[in-house]
């Protein structure tokens, strides 16, 4: 299908406002409660609301003003080398478009509700965002390395989509893929799902399934823990350094 490569708000529908307010309304029912506290804190600095589908230049200012962090808008998920080079630059790749009231429970690829909604608000916390960037300079310099590229790729999975964090004795979720989806944000606290403290090797050598619930999460401590794992993690990669 063919999406927009541009935010040009006028082409906003009825329905994809109704949509905005439907999954921003159900989603922070859950999360007000099951949230990391940074990620609510941070829905309010960039201005979200169930009324108003983001403004891409509005949200990429408030970002700026924070962490010179920002969104740039790709027409569908990004391949591994474009997403992991804008990270270098301190940029996250995102869709402009909605799926629609029919779609509301599956859709195949992200939307702008999982893009927008689930991964630019931690994106004002600097601690993430130096973990984030490092990912994408890890990346970049080991691009024709399978084996690494699998081991960052999984490090972004198991945190940035689907991390939890320990707070104040409890957990809560910051991962983007579990904010963005209503099952998963259900599941990922439940007791149908195993959840591990946060350790570097573990999470490099987990597999991970994109297809269903995920059966694990890992659990950090803090965002400046993930910030200061990259050490731990540089030092794991050498091994694979052909
Ligand atoms: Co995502």
């Amino acid at each position: 299908m063919k999406r927009p490569t541009e935010q040009i708000y006028g082409n906003y529908s009825p329905e994809d406002f109704l949509v905005w307010k439907t999954l921003y309304n159900r989603q922070m029912a859950i999360l007000e409660k099951s949230a990391a506290n940074d990620y609510l804190n941070a829905i309010q600095q960039i201005n979200f609301s169930a009324d108003r589908i983001p403004d891409f230049m509005e949200v990429n200012k408030l970002l700026a003003a924070r962490t010179n962090w920002g969104l740039t808008t790709v027409p569908n998920i990004s391949p591994v080398k474009e997403f992991f080079e804008f990270l270098t630059k301190k940029k996250f790749t995102a869709t402009c478009w909605l799926r629609t009231m029919a779609q509301m429970d599956y859709l195949e690829e992200p939307d702008m509700f999982h893009d927008v909604f689930g991964h630019a608000p931690l994106l004002t916390n600097q601690s993430y965002c130096d973990f984030f960037k490092e990912l994408g300079e890890m990346a970049m310099q080991h691009l024709d390395n399978d084996e690494i590229i699998t081991m960052v790729g999984r490090l972004y999975w198991f945190t940035i989509e689907f991390g939890l964090i320990q707070e104040g004795g409890q957990t809560k979720v910051f991962g983007a893929g579990i904010m963005s989806s209503n099952s998963e944000s259900h599941h990922a606290l439940s007791n149908d799902s195993k959840k591990i403290s946060f350790n570097v090797k573990e999470v490099m050598h987990s597999d991970y399934r994109t297809d269903i619930l995920q059966e694990k999460y890992f659990v950090i401590d803090s965002f400046p823990q993930l910030a200061a794992s990259v050490g731990e993690i540089r030092k794991e990669l050498e091994v694979y350094i052909k």
